[in-house]
C-alpha cells in the first residue's frame, strides 16, 4: 500500500522496489508471526476499586503495559469486584485518569498511552460461578474475534482471605485457560493468622491451584533495595567473605517505622496486629536475605529457597522475654468507634513490637538481630542495617581520621528501604569498609547531600548508590509475574517455615498488654528497649512500678529468698526468677569446688521443663563456670532419639550445651538409641551408661545430681510402684513411665543417694499439692519415689518457688 505510489514514481527501480516491498512484507509477516506467538493475556484484578488496587496494582498494571505491549503481547484488562457495575465502572475510570507516566514521558504521549490502556480496560462484576464462566467465555470470544493465541490469564487477588477460596475454586472450575496457556495467581497476605491456620489456607489453595502457579506477595521483595541484598551480597563477595560473620557482625537491625497508624483498618488490623502484618512476612523475608548461606547461583530460586529454608532451620525460637510490645494511645478508641465495641473495651493488639531473633549457626551464633516496626512513630523510614565490630585501637587523635580510612569510625552497611532523611532507596557502606560494587546501568552514586547525617555519620562518609530509576514495588512484582521470575515469591514452604517461627511467640504474647505511647514524636524514649541475652526489656520502667500506688500487689523483690526445711533438709523458697538464679549459683559454686579439689566436676541433669529455665540461666549468666573441666551426665532419658524434640538431651543441648564450651568428650548422654533401636534390653545401654559412669566418676559418685518432682511423686524416671531402679544393685534402669514415651532410662535412687549432692527443683502451682503431701511421707519410695531420695553421706537441698511451696 505505501509502496505504490513509489512505483509510478520511480519505475526504473520497479526491480528493487518489488524486493524491498517483499522484504518488508516478509518482516511484517515475521513481526506479525512473533507476535501472534507471544500471544494475549488476560489480567483480571480481583478487587479491583479497593484501597492497593487504587493506590498501587493499577498503576503496576498500566507499567506492565508500556514495557510490554511494545514487545508483541496484546493484553486485556479486567477489573473485578463485587460492586455493582455501574459504581465499578465509576471509580475504575477515576483511577485510570489518575495513572500516571514514567518521568520521561512527553505529556500528548503520555495522554495516547493512558487512552490506549484504558480501551483496554473494563470494570466486571464477578460474584457469582456464571461470572466466571461468562468472563472464561468472553476472553475466549475475544481472542478468536481478534484472531490472537491466548498466552496466559493472570488473577491478582486483591481481596480479604476469607474470599480467597471462593474465588479460587471458580477460577479453577471454570476459567482456566485452554492448553497451552498458563495461569498464574497472585495473592496478597495475610496468609494465615498463625501456622494452624497458614497450612489450612495453604491446603486449600493447593486443592485448586499448582504451587507453580501461585504468586504470593510479600510486596518488600518487590522493593528495589530488598531486592539488591542478594545480588549485592552476590557481586561483593570477595569483600564481604571475610566480613559476613559473627566475627565481625555487631548486630543487624531490620527496621519499618511509620507514622501513619491504623485508623481505618481496625477490622483487619485488631486481628493481625504488628508482628502478624508486618514481622512475620517483610521483615523475616529481609532477615533471611541477609543471614542466608549465599547460594552459588543468587537468580537461582530453588537454591534461594533452599537456603532460606536452613535459615529458618537455625532461628532460636522466641520467647515472651524477647520481645517488646507497644500500642499507641488512640487505637483502642479508634477500635471502638470502627468495630462498635462498647465503652470500656480495650484492645491488646501491639501496634509496636521490637523483637530479638538469635540465628545458631556458626555464622551468625550470638549476634542480635532486632526486628522492630510500628504505627503512629516519629518518622517513616525502613532500612537494614549491619553494624559492624570495632575492633581497632586508633592511635592519633580523633581531628587526623579519615573516613575512608580509619577504622575507628563506625563501619556499616546500610539496606537503607526507603523515606526517612534520606527521601529515597540507598545502599550504604561506610567509606571505611570497601568499595561497593552495584550495576552501573542501575544504580548510580547520590549526589552529595551537606549537612546530611545518617546513622551518626555524614553521608559523605559512605559510599552511597541509588536506582537510577526509581521504581514502585508492585509494579516490579507485576513484572516478575508475567516474567514467571518466582524467586520474588513466597513459597507455601517458606510461608509455613516462618509461621513456625512466629507462632509460638504470638501464641505466650496473646494475653500481654502492651505498652501505651502517645505516638508520633511524643512517644520520647518510651518506647527504647535494650537487650541481654535473649530477652528485650524496654530501657525505661513504666511510671506506675517506680511509684507503687496504696494496694499494689507486692512485687518479687519484697520478699526475701526463703530457708526453711523440707523433710528434714534445707528448703530454699523464692520467686521462680530468684530461685533460678540462686540455684545456678549454688551450682556454679559446687562445681568451682569440685575443680578445685578433684580437678573436674561431675553433674547430672534432668530433663523436663523446670530447668530450661536454670539451663538458660546458666548458659547466659555464668562466665565463671568452669565448663572446660565439667562432665554433664543425664539423670534420666525418654527412649526416642537423641535428636527428637522429646529427648531430654535435646533440651540439654538447645538451652544449654550449644551456647558453654563443654569439650565433647565430657557430655555423657544416655545410651537410649543403639542397633538403630531404642532401649532394647537386649542392647546392654542400662549397662553400659553403668559401666561408663563406674569407668569416669570415682565410687560412682555425682558431685551433683539435679532432680525435679513429678505430680504423682516421680522423680528422674524413677515411677510409682517400679520395678526396678527403686533398690538394688544396678546403677542404671529401663523404666516404664505412665506417660508418653512409655519407655525410659533413669539412674536408680542407690545411684543417685551415692552423690555428694542432690538438689530437688520443684516449680509452679501444679506442684503444690504433692509438695504437701510428700512433706507428710516418711521413708516410701514405692509410693512416692521422691521420698527415697536421701544422699547416703551427701547433702539434700531443695528449691521451690512460692507457688510450689505457699501455693
Ligand atoms: C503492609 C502492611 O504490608 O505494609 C501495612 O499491611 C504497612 O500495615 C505497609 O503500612 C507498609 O508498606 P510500605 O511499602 O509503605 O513501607
Amino acid at each position: 500500500m505505501v509502496a505504490e505510489p513509489s512505483f509510478k514514481r520511480y519505475p526504473r527501480h520497479a526491480g528493487v522496489w518489488k524486493m524491498l516491498t517483499a522484504s518488508v512484507c516478509v518482516a511484517l509477516l515475521a513481526c506479525l508471526h512473533a507476535q501472534e506467538l507471544r500471544g494475549h493475556i488476560s489480567v483480571i484484578l480481583l478487587g479491583a476499586t479497593g484501597d492497593l488496587a487504587r493506590k498501587y496494582l493499577w498503576q503496576g498494571l498500566f507499567q506492565l503495559y508500556l514495557d510490554e505491549a511494545g514487545k508483541g503481547h496484546s493484553f486485556r484488562f479486567h477489573g473485578a469486584a463485587l460492586t455493582t457495575t455501574e459504581q465499578g465502572q465509576e471509580v475504575i475510570a477515576k483511577v485510570l485518569e489518575s495513572l500516571s507516566c514514567p518521568r520521561d514521558t512527553a505529556p500528548a504521549r503520555c495522554a495516547e498511552l493512558k487512552d490506549q490502556f484504558q480501551q483496554l480496560s473494563e470494570y466486571r462484576r464477578l460474584k457469582t460461578a456464571e461470572d466466571y464462566l461468562a468472563l472464561s467465555k468472553d476472553i475466549e470470544a475475544w481472542v478468536q474475534r481478534e484472531g490472537l493465541r491466548e498466552a496466559g490469564r493472570v488473577f491478582y487477588f486483591s481481596v480479604p482471605p476469607f474470599a480467597y477460596a471462593d474465588i479460587a475454586r471458580n477460577i479453577n472450575s471454570s476459567c482456566r485457560p485452554g492448553p497451552g496457556a498458563w495461569l498464574r495467581v497472585a495473592l496478597e497476605k495475610p496468609f494465615g493468622h498463625d501456622h494452624r491456620s497458614a497450612q489450612q489456607l495453604a491446603t486449600e489453595l493447593g486443592s485448586f491451584f499448582q504451587e507453580d502457579e501461585m504468586y504470593r506477595v510479600d510486596h518488600y521483595l518487590g522493593k528495589q533495595v530488598v531486592a539488591q541484598i542478594l545480588p549485592f551480597r552476590d557481586q561483593n563477595r570477595e569483600a564481604l567473605d571475610g566480613l559476613w560473620s559473627r566475627h565481625h557482625v555487631d548486630r543487624v537491625e531490620i527496621i519499618m517505622k511509620e507514622t501513619v497508624d491504623a485508623g481505618g483498618r481496625t477490622s483487619f488490623y485488631e486481628e493481625y496486629g504488628v508482628i502478624r502484618d508486618v514481622l512475620q512476612n517483610h521483615l523475616t523475608e529481609i532477615l533471611t536475605l541477609v543471614a542466608m548461606e549465599l547460594p552459588r547461583n543468587v537468580s537461582s530460586s530453588e537454591a534461594v529457597l533452599q537456603h532460606k529454608l536452613q535459615a529458618f532451620r537455625a532461628l532460636r525460637g522466641l520467647q515472651k522475654g524477647s520481645a517488646v510490645l507497644g500500642q499507641y494511645q488512640a487505637y483502642s478508641e479508634q477500635v471502638r468507634r470502627e468495630l462498635q465495641k462498647p465503652d470500656g473495651f480495650h484492645s491488646l493488639t501491639p501496634t509496636f513490637a521490637g523483637v530479638l531473633v538469635h540465628i545458631d549457626n556458626l555464622r551468625w551464633e550470638g549476634v542480635p538481630f532486632i526486628l522492630m516496626s510500628g504505627k503512629a512513630l516519629d518518622e517513616r523510614v525502613s532500612y537494614v542495617r549491619i553494624l559492624f565490630k570495632n575492633q581497632a585501637c586508633c592511635v592519633q587523635s580523633e581531628k587526623h581520621w579519615v573516613p575512608d580510612q580509619s577504622r575507628c569510625l563506625p563501619q556499616q552497611i546500610v539496606f537503607y528501604i526507603g523515606h526517612g532523611e534520606l527521601g529515597s532507596p540507598a545502599v550504604l557502606v561506610s567509606r571505611n569498609l570497601f568499595r561497593p560494587s552495584l550495576p552501573s546501568s542501575s544504580w548510580q552514586e547520590v549526589a552529595g547531600r551537606p549537612g546530611l547525617h545518617l546513622f551518626g555519620r555524614p553521608l559523605s562518609d559512605y559510599y552511597a548508590y541509588s536506582p537510577v530509576r526509581e521504581q514502585d514495588a508492585y509494579s516490579i512484582l507485576i513484572s516478575h509475574i508475567f516474567h514467571h521470575r518466582k524467586d520474588s515469591f513466597i513459597t507455601t514452604e517458606n510461608l509455613l517455615a516462618s509461621w513456625v517461627f512466629w507462632t509460638p511467640l504470638l501464641d505466650s504474647l496473646a494475653h500481654e498488654v502492651p505498652r501505651l505511647y502517645p505516638g508520633g514524636a511524643e512517644n520520647g524514649r518510651l518506647l527504647d528497649f535494650e537487650f541481654s541475652g535473649n530477652n528485650l526489656a524496654f530501657s525505661q520502667q513504666p511510671l506506675e512500678q517506680l511509684v507503687p500506688g496504696p494496694g499494689s500487689g507486692p512485687t518479687p523483690s519484697d520478699f526475701q529468698v526463703l530457708r526453711a526445711k523440707y523433710r528434714e533438709s534445707p528448703l530454699i523458697s523464692a520467686w521462680p526468677e530468684e530461685l533460678i538464679a540462686k540455684l545456678a549459683d549454688d551450682i556454679e559454686a559446687t562445681a568451682v569446688q569440685a575443680v578445685r579439689r578433684f580437678g573436674k566436676f561431675h553433674l547430672a541433669l534432668s530433663g523436663g521443663s523446670s530447668p530450661i529455665a536454670l539451663f538458660q540461666q546458666l548458659a547466659t549468666g555464668h562466665y565463671g563456670f568452669p565448663w572446660a573441666h565439667t562432665h554433664l551426665w543425664l539423670a534420666d532419658e525418654r527412649c526416642v532419639p537423641l535428636w527428637d524434640p522429646e529427648s531430654n538431651f535435646q533440651g540439654l543441648q538447645v538451652h544449654l550445651l550449644q551456647h558453654v564450651r563443654v569439650p565433647y568428650y565430657n557430655i555423657h548422654p544416655m545410651p537410649v538409641h543403639l542397633r538403630q533401636r531404642l532401649c532394647a534390653e537386649e542392647d546392654r545401654g542400662a549397662q553400659v551408661y553403668a559401666e561408663e559412669i563406674s569407668a569416669l566418676v570415682a565410687n560412682s559418685s555425682f558431685d551433683l545430681v539435679l532432680l525435679g518432682m513429678g505430680t504423682d511423686g516421680h522423680t528422674a524416671s524413677l515411677f510409682p510402684q517400679s520395678p526396678t531402679g527403686l533398690d538394688g544393685e544396678q546403677l542404671v534402669v529401663l523404666t516404664k513411665s505412665p506417660f508418653r514415651p512409655y519407655q525410659r532410662m533413669s539412674l536408680s535412687l542407690p545411684l543417685i543417694n551415692r552423690a555428694r549432692k542432690v538438689a530437688v527443683l520443684v516449680m509452679g502451682r501444679m506442684k503444690r499439692e504433692i509438695a504437701v503431701l510428700v512433706s507428710r511421707v516418711g521413708h516410701e519410695p514405692r509410693k512416692w519415689p521422691i521420698s527415697g531420695v536421701l544422699p547416703d553421706s551427701g547433702q539434700l537441698v531443695w528449691y521451690m518457688d512460692y507457688e510450689a511451696f505457699l501455693g
